[in-house]
């Protein structure tokens, strides 16, 4: 029911948005794919000599098209002249894999994350694609992997965007990633200590002591699929990470209604409070 309710959401906010739909190219070779992910690309015109790249991740039950058709990645891909990644899954509902350890564990070898990893290794062989430059973005269901992928890979990703999902980890060692199969606890906003959710992406690789990818949350007050309060969870996490204190809010930034919550100087770490703004909200992602 969860499901179905998700996709005439987006439904309509496809049709109010008027689709900005580009020609995506279907890649059918791009490395070893334990998952079976698929996945589409498009190339901005011209292609820059060693372009950025961008990988966005689609909610349960949809597809990299429908995130295509539903964000306006590609109109900037042409303005700013990055690849834009659109992996779909398959498995679970089509949502992505944060319950399984193979997924959420770096050195494992299987599940949805090492897939993913590899579209950014064929887009730096192939294109030459700025190792420096790769980001990554996901809502919902995207926005729980991209919170798990930037814990797994923290050295590959420059930055990350993410939108109405949860912590990563929180769902490890469940017996699935989609409303059906998820312990529902998650989605609820689960709470638990800062330090008990940094273990949660600290475990994910072990050891390391580099940088983690610059990162903004955002969340809509009136989401009834991942509750709210999962924006305060999330910011506990990656506060902790980053090891930056919460500082200010500034209200009505991007737009009225909205409040950006500074971490620090805000170079590594903002949340984004939406007053009023349901799940997975289009305004919410294009903006940012
Ligand atoms: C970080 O880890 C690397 C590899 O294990 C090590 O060479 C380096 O000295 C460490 N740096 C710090 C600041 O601990
Ligand atoms: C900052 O904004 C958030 C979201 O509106 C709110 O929950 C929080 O209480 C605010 N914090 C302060 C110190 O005003
Ligand atoms: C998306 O791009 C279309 C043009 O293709 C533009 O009309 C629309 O305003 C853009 N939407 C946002 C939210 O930026």
């Amino acid at each position: 029911m969860l499901t179905a309710l998700t996709a005439s959401v987006v439904t309509l906010l496809c049709t109010a948005n008027g689709a900005a739909s580009r020609d995506l190219t279907f890649i059918s070779d791009w490395g070893e794919n334990p998952s079976g992910l698929e996945m589409r690309a498009y190339f901005p015109d011209p292609l820059p000599e060693s372009p950025d790249v961008i990988l966005a991740l689609h909610a349960c039950s949809l597809s990299g098209i429908q995130y295509e058709e539903e964000n306006n990645y590609t109109v900037y891909a042409d303005e700013t002249g990055f690849i834009a990644l659109f992996p779909s899954t398959l498995n679970q509902g089509n949502c992505w894999d944060v319950a399984n350890p193979d997924s959420l564990t770096c050195g494992s070898g299987g599940s949805g994350s090492a897939g993913l990893i590899n579209m950014i290794q064929w887009s730096i062989s192939e294109y030459n694609a700025d190792p420096a430059r790769i980001f990554f973005t996901g809502s919902s269901s995207g926005c729980m992997m991209t919170n798990v992928m930037c814990g797994k890979y923290p050295d590959v990703f420059a930055a990350a965007s993410r939108y109405s999902g949860f912590p990563a980890g929180c769902l490890a060692g469940a017996a699935g990633s989609s409303p059906g199969t998820a312990d529902p606890a998650c989605a609820l906003g689960e709470a638990r200590s800062s330090e008990e959710w940094a273990q949660a992406v600290w475990g994910m690789y072990p050891g390391y002591n580099g940088t983690y990818p610059r990162t903004m949350i955002w969340h809509g007050t009136a989401d009834e699929m991942v509750l709210y309060p999962n924006l305060a969870e999330t910011l506990k996490q990656w506060s902790t990470v980053f090891d930056v204190p919460f500082t200010k809010n500034v209200t009505d930034d991007p737009y009225p209604g909205y409040t950006k919550m500074l971490y620090g100087d805000g170079t590594q770490l903002l949340g984004y409070s939406a007053e009023g703004v349901g799940h997975m909200s289009l305004q919410m992602w294009n903006r940012s």
